[in-house]
């Protein structure tokens, strides 16, 4: 039988992860608090498919039947029969703790709770449900489409049984993946805090401008994207919540404080591309 995966939040992440399990063959159970942003996702992910048909990436059929593989889910105990569940809410230690424990009575004894934390503590989550052996992080990249690594991160206490399957898992979507230990930031956010953390603070001393330093990082550095375009398309708001986060777990060491720039942004509703604005403006997209 296909393997089926229930998403639970519908926003950047979890659009994606439905959109790219769907086309490898894979059933999708959407779910989100919010009935509107999951019509959102499905259209999103119609549109970005539309595009790979026209960019003959893939085909019409092959569109249809990923499309089709798509179910929105408006009731989280639709997800009880799912092989895993893969979590991409609010990167708030509460609000998914508070998820697993439900999650952990609604899904099916068998199936692998997966949550996509950037940042946060797999051991802290898993502690929430009363079999914190089929709890792991799955950390997918941004746009999950095109990135191709997932981070599998084992807790404490979870079981091999479930890093292996979870990679399996992986696989099948079509990712690579590594095996990290459950440490905050895991390994891609740890070493990138730095790249947004300096790129702020030149920002704020005035020593260059948002333009200047995107220019030089990709021009000079080589790198596909700058500091504050990487930050606009993950979403100032999520960013601010891995700093925080990394920050907090690390005991407050210099070296990860976040910036209070990242958070007047935020406070201004400058999340970035998902509200047309951020450090740069994307109305006219
Ligand atoms: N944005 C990125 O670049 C990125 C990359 C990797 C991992 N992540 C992680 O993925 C997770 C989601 O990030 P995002 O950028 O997709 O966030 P987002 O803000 O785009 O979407 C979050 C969604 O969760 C929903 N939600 C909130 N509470 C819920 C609940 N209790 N039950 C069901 N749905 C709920 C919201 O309605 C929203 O649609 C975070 O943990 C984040 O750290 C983000």
């Amino acid at each position: 039988m296909a393997l089926s995966i229930g998403i639970v939040g519908a926003g950047t992440m979890g659009a994606g992860i439905a959109h790219v399990a769907a086309l490898h063959k894979i059933n999708v159970s959407l779910y989100d608090i919010n009935e509107e942003v999951i019509r959102r996702s499905v259209e999103r992910i119609n549109f970005e498919m539309k595009r790979g048909v026209d960019k003959s990436k893939i085909s019409e059929e092959d569109m249809k039947q990923a499309m089709n593989r798509i179910k929105k889910r408006t009731n989280i105990n639709d997800l009880d029969t799912c092989d895993i569940i893969i979590e991409a809410v609010l990167e708030d230690i509460r609000v998914k703790k508070d998820l697993f424990k439900k999650l952990d009575q609604v899904a099916h004894h068998t199936t692998i709770l997966a949550t996509n934390t950037s940042s946060l503590s797999v051991t802290s989550i898993a502690s929430a449900t009363k079999k914190p052996e089929r709890v792991i992080g799955m950390h997918f990249f941004n746009p999950v489409h095109l990135m191709k690594l997932v981070e599998v991160v084992k807790g404490t206490l979870t079981s091999d049984e479930t890093v292996k399957r979870t990679t399996e898992i992986a696989h099948q979507i079509g990712k690579k993946t590594v095996q990290t230990k459950d440490t905050p930031g895991f390994i891609v956010n740890r070493v990138a805090r730095p790249f947004y953390g300096e790129a702020l603070k030149l920002l704020s001393e005035g020593v260059a401008s948002v333009q200047e330093i995107d220019h030089i990082v990709k021009n000079s550095g080589g790198f596909k994207m700058g500091p504050f375009e990487l930050m606009d398309l993950i979403g100032n708001d999520v960013n601010l919540s891995v700093t925080e986060s990394v920050y907090e777990q690390m005991y407050h060491d210099p070296r990860f404080r976040p910036s209070p720039l990242q958070k007047q942004m935020v406070e201004a509703g400058l999340f970035g591309k998902k509200s047309k604005k951020g450090f740069y403006n994307y109305e006219e997209l």
